[in-house]
């Protein structure tokens, strides 16, 4: 397994974990007495499969197979993902990957998602935000970003908190001006209109798409996610990973939503048309001041009532999340079931 050149200097001598490494030995065996587990245990007593390369196969054949584009023509082998534990983790190792701490500088055009800023300060990374712009906050400063020539840039799109979408000519456009690493967290892809940036991922060696089965596909308690990119980058991230971070339990979970699928899709479509319903209906509130256009399983609502829609929601025990440090007067609301939305707007309606 080749490391990429970006890899953090001190990153270049390492070697595999060795339970990848063992995968690799050229002698298999019937009988494993090399791992110390307990031969008495239950059906979790050995360590999980590494390569994971059904599952891999299953995954690139359902996910491909999703919203392309015409005429898409995109090839991915499993040597172009790696499963991790949750996007969470995808995004950990690529800051322990590929930028220098005290050196390298990471690019967020937000408001976005609070943790690539929180985990480049754990990894020792300067952060640099730079605002999103326009009206649905969906246009970038490109010049912005290559004047800041950062090692790596997180686009979520579409985009938490705000819910909308950043365009694929504005994505391949900050793909071919940077020479750091792109990574487009598509977390909610599932729940939008627009294809995947999956779909011109061999034209951009410094792509990275990061994906979740913890949002569309219903598995948040499982732990998993993966990150789509080129084999070198997928191979240098194996030489960071736990070798043993995603569960046989959370294998078989992921297995099991893959090989039947129609329930999830059947509630994505579901949910899209929950979200347009509460999206019309708050639209015409006169308390509301703006619904952002979204393409995800939320809403972000700027409302005049703000301080007062906040109260009634604490009184009633309803969790959402305030935004209002970011977008003037906001919230983001999750779109829950029909009595959970109905309830909601109950509260907004006052
Ligand atoms: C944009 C985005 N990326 C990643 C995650 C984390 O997902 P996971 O549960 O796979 O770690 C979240 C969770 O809220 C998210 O909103």
């Amino acid at each position: 397994m080749e490391m990429h050149k970006n890899v953090r200097k001190s990153l270049q001598k390492l070697s595999l974990p060795t339970p990848i490494q063992k995968y690799f030995l050229a002698q298999k065996w019937d009988m494993d007495l090399g791992s110390n587990t307990n031969p008495f245990g239950g059906d979790f007593s050995d360590y999980p499969d590494v390569m994971q390369f059904d599952l891999k196969r299953l995954y690139l054949k359902r996910i491909l197979s999703l919203n392309s584009p015409p005429a898409s023509r995109v090839v991915l082998d499993t040597d172009n993902v790696l499963f991790t534990a949750g996007s969470m983790e995808g995004i950990d190792l690529l800051l322990r990957a590929f930028p220098h701490p005290n050196q390298d500088l990471v690019c967020i055009p937000s408001p976005t998602f609070s943790a690539y800023a929180h985990w480049s300060v754990i990894n020792g990374l300067q952060v640099k935000q730079v605002p999103l712009l326009g009206n649905n906050l969906n246009q970038v400063d490109i010049e912005a970003i290559v004047k800041l020539n950062p090692k790596l840039l997180f686009i979520c799109n579409p985009n938490n908190p705000i819910g909308t979408l950043i365009s694929h000519p504005l994505l391949k456009k900050l793909c071919q001006s940077l020479n750091g690493f792109v990574v487009i967290d598509e977390a909610y892809i599932e729940f939008s209109e627009q294809h995947s940036s999956l779909f011109y991922l061999n034209e951009y060696p410094n792509l990275i798409v990061l994906r979740t089965f913890s949002k569309g596909w219903g598995l948040a308690g499982v732990r998993c996610g993966a990150v789509l990119a080129h084999k070198t980058i997928i191979d240098t991230l194996r030489y960071i990973q736990y070798p043993f971070s995603v569960s046989i339990p959370s294998q078989h979970a992921v297995r099991d939503v893959l090989m039947a699928p129609d329930k999830v899709y059947e509630a994505w479509e579901k949910i899209k048309n929950m979200r347009r319903d509460l999206y019309n209906r708050l639209s015409h509130r006169k308390n509301v001041i703006k619904v952002f256009e979204s393409q995800t399983n939320f809403l972000m609502v700027a409302l005049y009532n703000f301080e007062d829609v906040i109260r009634r929601l604490r009184q009633e025990r309803i969790h959402v999340l305030d935004c209002s440090s970011e977008v003037l007067q906001s919230i983001r609301v999750s779109i829950g079931t029909e009595e959970q939305n109905q309830k909601f707007f109950e509260i907004i309606k006052g």
